[in-house]
């Protein structure tokens, strides 16, 4: 029995043609994150299981994660988010560094998931996270990244909207409206969680099933239909709460000076599911229905570096899949072509004895850093431009006989139809025509 061709299931082949695509948002990714002075960090694929255990949530422990025992009986799991791998390396060096950390990464991870559009098994994940930053301003810097990355990408407000929310509403409405805490409020968060992926008949029945009094459910409802900011305002303020929105308000109002405010949406049944998450909480989705997973995930959490023994550092961040960004970039047709590769220059000879002068003339352009694509033998004229159209070479260069008796080369820009004849060790010249392009 032969094997299968197949990668595991839920995994990706890239090949050149995919990582093109993976290469091109990766480059945006990190120029962004450059720009906001984010530096590059990394960290181990395997992590102990217990670092997940203490504040990622059951749902990602019970079913999603890879776990396994090792050789030393070390009970370990391949990573199935960045956040606790970041939280555990800023609490080794948080107190010598300056403040806020500005971090970012970009590392596969790995979900056990129902293979489907938008959720894979494997996938890459952008991380920038702030650690340190004033109250409010931290939270205001990631949403304008956020922002300042898909515009990048030639996205506008009519492609994808941030739906943000914050937990201290969620705390009280649950502590002193509902009068409600601990099992109870954990098993609320997680039906708001739901709330917006089942149906209004399944929401009723999630509710009823709760412990609430008749009251309290009619409350809760309420808070999840308070789908407008003005909605909540009324809430909170029929309830007495209403500075429970000032954080968000204060949000909403810098975005608005920055004219950015048109890409922000109040959604209070936003609550995220991991259970770090202690402040202003957000997802991004696409606008087009076709693709209803969120593309972005992330919030502030306060506590995270307590679970190392640590004082609590505020943190903020989000984290942005591969495969949820491709599949929006190519709805929208946002992507470039990138079906060719792309090389400066194709190589050919028309004669053996040009052999090693093409070698020659490759080895030097190397070194001006243009991609040069050396063809190993004697190829004849009319199979040159197709094989360099598929190489993705924006110049051809050709040697024959001609050539090889006055040491010169053949150039030509095959969008331009220009072609020049240079000595060989001309190398400025040829190098300058290549690049004005
Ligand atoms: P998350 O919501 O679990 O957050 O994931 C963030 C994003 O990663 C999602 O919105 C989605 O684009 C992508 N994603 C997650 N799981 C999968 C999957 N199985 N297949 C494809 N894409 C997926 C976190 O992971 C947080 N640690 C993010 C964060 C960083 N919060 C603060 N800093």
């Amino acid at each position: 029995m032969s094997l299968t061709k197949r990668p595991y299931k839920g995994t990706r082949d890239f090949f050149p043609k995919e990582k093109r695509i993976q290469d091109y948002i990766f480059n945006i990714m990190k120029s962004v994150a450059h720009s906001f002075a984010y530096e590059h960090y990394d960290g181990p694929l395997l992590e102990e299981v217990e670092l997940y255990k203490a504040k990622s949530g059951e749902e990602l422990i019970n079913e999603q994660i890879y776990s396994f025992y090792d050789r030393g009986e070390r009970f370990v799991a391949i990573r199935p988010e960045m956040t606790p791998t970041l939280a555990r390396m800023v609490a080794q060096i948080h107190k010598e560094e300056p403040r806020p950390i500005r971090w970012f990464s970009i590392p596969n991870l790995y979900r056990y998931e129902k293979p489907q559009r938008g959720r894979l098994r494997e996938h890459w994940q952008l991380n920038c996270d702030i650690f340190g930053a004033p109250n409010g301003e931290g939270e205001f810097e990631i949403i304008q990244m956020l922002i300042t990355l898909l515009t990048k990408f030639g996205a506008n407000n009519k492609h994808f909207s941030i739906c943000i929310n914050d937990r201290k509403i969620v705390d009280k409405v649950f502590e002193h409206i509902l009068k409600v805490s601990g099992e109870l409020s954990y098993k609320l968060y997680k039906i708001i969680d739901k709330s917006k992926k089942v149906s209004s008949v399944a929401l009723d029945k999630m509710i009823d099933e709760t412990a609430l009094s008749t009251e309290q459910k009619n409350l809760f409802k309420k808070y999840i239909q308070s789908s407008t900011i003005e909605k909540m305002n009324s809430f909170l303020s029929e309830n007495s709460q209403v500075d429970a929105l000032d954080d968000l308000n204060k949000l909403f109002n810098d975005a608005k000076n920055l004219n950015i405010n048109q890409f922000l949406t109040y959604d209070p049944t936003i609550v995220r599911g991991l259970d770090y998450y202690t402040g202003i909480v957000f997802e991004v989705f696409d606008l087009n229905p076709q693709n209803p997973r969120a593309i972005c995930g992330g919030g502030s959490y306060s506590d995270l570096l307590k679970i190392f023994g640590e004082k609590p550092l505020p943190g903020i961040g989000f984290g942005m899949g591969d495969v949820t960004l491709t599949d929006f970039l190519k709805t929208h047709d946002l992507l470039p072509d990138l079906s060719t590769p792309k090389n400066d220059l194709f190589i050919s000879f028309q004669h053996d004895d040009c052999r090693i002068f093409s070698f020659k003339l490759a080895h030097e352009l190397r070194k001006a850093d243009l991609r040069v694509v050396s063809n190993f033998s004697a190829l004849k004229f009319k199979k040159v431009f197709p094989l360099a159209e598929k190489k993705g070479a924006h110049f051809v260069a050709f040697m024959d006989e001609l050539e090889l008796r006055d040491q010169s080369v053949q150039i030509k820009n095959t969008q331009t139809k220009e072609q020049k004849s240079f000595k060989l060790n001309d190398i400025e010249s040829i190098v300058s025509y290549i690049l004005q392009k």
